[in-house]
């Protein structure tokens, strides 16, 4: 063995104890030398665009790669492609997999020390609420969602693809969404962060808003209000009748009327009883009428509460 190999034998099982500490617990920084000298050079010059799944390329043209952004890992004095994969001058060397952080669940990095890699330059904005999350508490990755090498750019922040990533996990609102009744996320018109704050928030279902109905009034600010003649439940919580994703029903609705008035409302001394056949004209009702008109809302078409000054029953 000659002197070289015997100092590269030392540097590999120096970069080793370095790595070792790194996963174990996030106690000292890595050492200088863990890390490539000429950083994304040395990386390309085997990691080209000839690769099947990853394109440098594409890094490239996002905002990762900005060389006059300080900010970035490419950035002056940044640490490039080392900044999110870890110290690689091991992995320069020995071109193994597991001396380098993949971002995959059997990297030798934990999730805590993964998500770490991001959060170091992340903390700060939307992150805030991750620490509170249902995602960090499920144990999600950032690369789950995001994703740093693709062409097309990150399926994250693009309406179309985004809806696609999440609901490859939630499959029940995959389902939702595909009723005829829905949001318009599968035409591409809406995201699922329109209403969630993905990285989590304080909010019930991490609503981007404090509450469910303020979450609705972002879009739908008619329905806020103020009111003259108000109707308690729709002040109350949208989802006493709507669903927020998907229904079978008109209008999102969790139920049909009359159905969908009568859990709350009684039919009695009520032409609503029309349905019954109370009202049939043997009952000295309209029968016939009835059925065209065929719900309450054709009489109450203010259900969301009215301004007319005699709008009192919800009427005009
Ligand atoms: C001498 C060539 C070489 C250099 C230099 C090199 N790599 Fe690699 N890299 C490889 C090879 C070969 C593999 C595949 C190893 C395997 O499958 O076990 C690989 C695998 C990887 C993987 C895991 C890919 C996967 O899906 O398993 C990542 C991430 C990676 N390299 C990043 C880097 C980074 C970052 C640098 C620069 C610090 C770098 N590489 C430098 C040859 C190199
Ligand atoms: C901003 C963080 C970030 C930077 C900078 C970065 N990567 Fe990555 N890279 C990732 C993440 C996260 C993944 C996991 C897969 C994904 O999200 O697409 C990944 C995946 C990879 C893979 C494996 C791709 C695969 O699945 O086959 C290779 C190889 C790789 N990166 C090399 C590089 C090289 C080389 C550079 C520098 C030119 C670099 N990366 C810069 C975050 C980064
Ligand atoms: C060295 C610091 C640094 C690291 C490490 C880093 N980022 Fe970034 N990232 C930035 C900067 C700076 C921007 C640009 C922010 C801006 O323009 O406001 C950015 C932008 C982004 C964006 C928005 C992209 C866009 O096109 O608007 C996403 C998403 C993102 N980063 C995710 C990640 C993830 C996931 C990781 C870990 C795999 C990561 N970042 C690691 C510094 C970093
Ligand atoms: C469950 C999916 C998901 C996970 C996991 C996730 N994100 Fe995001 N992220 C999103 C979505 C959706 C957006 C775009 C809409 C928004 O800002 O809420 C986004 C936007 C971003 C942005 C750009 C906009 C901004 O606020 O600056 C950055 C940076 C970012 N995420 C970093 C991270 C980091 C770091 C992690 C890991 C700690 C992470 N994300 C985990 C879904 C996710
Ligand atoms: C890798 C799988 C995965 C991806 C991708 C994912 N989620 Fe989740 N999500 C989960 C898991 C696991 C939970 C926690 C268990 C549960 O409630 O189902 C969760 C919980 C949630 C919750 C419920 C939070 C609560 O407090 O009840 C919402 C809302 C949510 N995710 C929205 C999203 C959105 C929006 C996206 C895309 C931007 C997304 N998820 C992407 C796995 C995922
Ligand atoms: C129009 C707003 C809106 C959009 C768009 C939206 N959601 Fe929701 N989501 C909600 C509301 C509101 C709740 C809370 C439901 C409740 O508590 O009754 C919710 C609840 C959830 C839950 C928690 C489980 C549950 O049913 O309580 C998950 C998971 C979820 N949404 C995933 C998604 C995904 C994935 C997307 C995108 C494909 C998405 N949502 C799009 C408003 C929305
Ligand atoms: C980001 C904007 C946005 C938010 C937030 C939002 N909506 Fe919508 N809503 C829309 C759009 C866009 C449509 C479709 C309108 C169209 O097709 O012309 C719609 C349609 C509807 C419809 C009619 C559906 C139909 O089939 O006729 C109902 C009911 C509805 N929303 C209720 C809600 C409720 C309840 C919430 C809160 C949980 C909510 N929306 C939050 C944008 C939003
Ligand atoms: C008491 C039940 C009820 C509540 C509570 C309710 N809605 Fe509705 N909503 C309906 C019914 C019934 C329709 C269908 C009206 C029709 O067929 O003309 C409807 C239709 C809608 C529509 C589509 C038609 C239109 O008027 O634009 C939107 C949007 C809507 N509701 C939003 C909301 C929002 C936002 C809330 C909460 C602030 C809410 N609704 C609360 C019963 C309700
Ligand atoms: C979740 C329960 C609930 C549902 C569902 C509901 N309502 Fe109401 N409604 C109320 C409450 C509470 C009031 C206020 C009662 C009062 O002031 O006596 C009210 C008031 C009314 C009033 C005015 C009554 C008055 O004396 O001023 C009308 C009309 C009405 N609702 C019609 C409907 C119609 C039509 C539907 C179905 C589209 C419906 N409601 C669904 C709870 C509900
Ligand atoms: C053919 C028209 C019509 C239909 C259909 C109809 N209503 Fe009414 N509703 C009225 C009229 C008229 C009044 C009395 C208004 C008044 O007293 O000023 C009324 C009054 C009410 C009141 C107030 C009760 C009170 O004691 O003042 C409620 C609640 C109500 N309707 C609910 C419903 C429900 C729920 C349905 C469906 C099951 C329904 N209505 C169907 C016409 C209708």
């Amino acid at each position: 063995m000659n002197i070289r190999n015997k100092l590269l034998g030392a540097l590999v099982l120096l970069a080793g104890l370095v790595w070792q500490p790194m996963a174990a617990a996030q106690a000292a920084p890595p050492a200088a030398d863990a890390y490539t000298k000429k950083g994304a050079d040395t990386c390309l010059g085997c990691h080209d665009d000839e690769s099947a799944t990853y394109t440098a390329g594409a890094l490239f043209k996002g905002k990762h790669a900005q060389r006059g952004d300080k900010r970035t890992p490419f950035g002056a004095g940044g640490l490039q492609c080392e900044a999110c994969h870890g110290p690689g001058a091991a992995h320069a060397r020995s071109k193994k997999a597991r001396d380098i952080n993949t971002f995959r669940p059997d990297t030798r990095m934990s999730l805590e020390e993964r998500n770490g890699m991001c959060l170091a330059c992340h903390e700060g904005t939307s992150r805030t609420g991750w620490h509170a999350g249902a995602h960090e508490r499920a144990g999600l990755a950032c690369n789950s969602c995001h994703k740093i090498h693709l062409d097309r750019g990150d399926p994250m922040l693009r309406k179309a693809a985004q809806p696609q990533v999440c609901l490859g996990c939630h499959k029940a609102q995959r389902t939702d969404f595909l009723k005829t009744s829905a949001h318009p996320v599968r035409e591409g018109r809406m995201a699922c962060s329109d209403c969630h704050s993905a990285h989590g928030s304080a909010a019930p279902a991490m609503l981007v808003k404090p509450t469910l109905n303020q979450t609705c009034f972002s879009c739908h600010a008619d329905k806020r209000g103020p009111l003259l003649w108000e109707h308690e439940p729709v002040a109350e919580d949208c989802s006493l009748c709507h669903t927020p994703h998907g229904s079978v029903r008109n209008a999102l609705l969790t139920k049909t009327p009359p159905l969908l008035c009568q859990q709350c409302h009684s039919t009695a001394g009520h032409p609503s009883v029309a349905r019954t056949g109370a009202a049939l004209p043997a009952n000295g009702g309209n029968g016939a009428l009835f059925v065209v008109a065929g719900s309450c809302t054709n009489c109450h078409t203010q259900v969301h509460g009215s301004n007319h000054p005699s709008g009192a029953k919800l009427m005009r």
